[in-house]
């Protein structure tokens, strides 16, 4: 991972070890300052200081435990590595319970020290990236909006939302699956100063019979089975917003009714001849491209114009990387909650994984990568499922699939081990050594949401 260049900051009242310590460094293209005296170099720190701290532990005037405590006292994140000369590990041990970062022992060679420097560095940059992540987290929840992303072309869309969500148009949205349809639905509802509410409904997910009597509602026996009067999303939605998911999965004779129905901003319960006007905001998502379906005749061209008259496409997860350690920060944050599991800051590595990940699922599949990573398990569920890797020893690949299955069957059973026993037909006994084998808690797989992994 790219850092920036954070410098040294070393101080030793032995010139001949500055010196030293200045070539190896300098040798390493590590920018470095050398003190003789660590008031000086304190005075640097209240300045604040962009990188690391070396300091030697025997000086007088000033010792390097006395430097430790003023130089944390002002910058809490500052990495400080302590120098001893006389193998006084006891000091060092306790320097570090004080918040010492690390100590090396003199004489030590030069690219352990060089190393020792860059860990340190790669520290700091990794705390503050952090911090800047929560800052970045705690503006969004202070906007109120759920969107989170600070990629160029999220700006754009939340500047977009911004300017039409207090208008009456229809608005479309397009975007790959999990990439944030109705998480942006919501957000423009919320901001819209509507006064009634948001009502969703997949037109992909139920039959054309019902989605119509779920839509305009029905008076008692307006067919058979309608045996109560009931009031449709239409009405429910009237003043607020009507959010129709998988629009292109709307039967075309629906479609019709809909279309009548923006047209003549009212409409009649089945069974009914009452007209009764609304005032609806529809707002529909889709996947596909619906100008396309519209031009081969597989959705209705006036509705598609009628309801396109703002467009919102949201790209993909891997069109904004750079929202990926934001998100990701996000949804562990909310695992920790969720799970009552604290988590350790990503690394370098991890991040570097993941930015290159290609997420087909998006932002779905990234959130419940960042569950399992609370929970302690592999990034990617499907891991080892479909890649055999000719340079890793077979135990460990068979290990890996292995411990995959048997945290998906947990996954799937909601941590009930009665039911992983019974799917995955082996004795009892065996899946608890293997549980206790890949420290695998079942408890951790209960009380999950709903939402299911873009890959299941
Ligand atoms: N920009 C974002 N900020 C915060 N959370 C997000 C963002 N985008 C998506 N999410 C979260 O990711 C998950 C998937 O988002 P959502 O359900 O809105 O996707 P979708 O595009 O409607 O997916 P599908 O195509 O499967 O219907 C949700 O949990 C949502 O809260
Ligand atoms: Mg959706």
């Amino acid at each position: 991972m790219k850092f920036p260049a954070y410098s040294v900051l070393f101080v030793d009242d032995d010139a001949d070890v500055r010196e030293a310590a200045q070539q190896t460094l300098e040798l390493a293209d590590i920018v470095v300052e050398c003190y003789g005296e660590p008031e000086k170099a304190l005075l640097r720190i209240k300045q604040g200081w962009p990188g690391i701290l070396v300091t030697d532990i025997r000086m007088p005037k000033m010792d390097g435990m006395a430097l430790l405590q003023a130089a944390i006292a002002h910058d809490p994140e500052l990495p400080v590595i302590l120098v001893t000369g006389h193998g006084d590990v006891a000091t060092a041990v306790r320097a570090m319970r004080d918040g010492a970062y690390d100590f090396i022992e003199k004489p030590f060679a030069p690219d352990y020290f060089v190393d020792v420097m860059r860990r340190a560095m790669a520290h700091r940059h990794l705390l503050s990236e952090n911090r800047n992540l929560k800052a970045e987290l705690a503006k969004h929840t202070a906007s109120g909006t759920g969107l989170i992303g600070r990629a160029p072309s999220m700006e754009k869309l939340r500047a977009l939302i911004g300017n039409i969500a207090g208008t009456d148009a229809h608005v479309m949205i397009n975007g790959e699956t999990g990439a944030g349809k109705e998480v942006v639905a919501r957000t423009l509802h919320d901001i819209s100063g509507r006064t009634g509410p948001f009502v969703a409904i997949n037109c992909g997910a139920m039959p054309e019979n019902l989605i119509e009597s779920e839509l305009f509602g029905h008076e008692a026996g307006a067919f058979t089975g309608a045996d109560q009067k009931r009031v449709g999303k239409f009405e429910f939605a009237d003043k607020g917003t009507l959010f129709l998911d998988e629009i292109e999965s709307m039967p075309l004779s629906l479609q019709v009714k809909l279309l009548r129905v923006l047209q003549e901003r009212a409409f009649e319960r089945l069974g009914s001849n009452k007209v009764q006007a609304i005032d609806l905001r529809v707002v529909a998502a889709t996947k596909i491209d619906l100008r396309a379906a519209a031009s081969r005749g597989a959705f209705r061209e006036d509705l598609y114009y009628r309801l396109n008259v703002v467009q919102l496409h949201i790209p993909p997860l891997r069109d904004r990387v750079e929202d990926i350690p934001l998100l990701f920060q996000h949804f562990m944050e909310l695992a920790k909650d969720r799970f009552g599991r604290d988590f350790s800051p990503l690394t370098a590595s991890e991040i570097s994984v993941l930015t290159r990940h290609d997420w087909p699922g998006n932002v779905r599949e990234l959130r419940n990568a960042a569950e399992r990573r609370v929970l302690g398990l592999d990034l990617f569920a499907d891991e080892g499922k479909t890649t055999a890797d000719a340079t890793v020893p077979l135990p460990r690949q068979v290990e890996a699939f292995e411990k995959n299955v048997i945290c998906e069957a947990l996954r799937q059973q909601g941590g009930n081990v009665t039911a992983v026993v019974s799917v995955l037909g082996v004795p009892r006994k065996t899946l608890y050594d293997k549980l206790a084998k890949y420290d695998i808690v079942p408890g951790n797989f209960r009380n999950r949401h709903n939402d299911q992994p873009a890959n299941s």
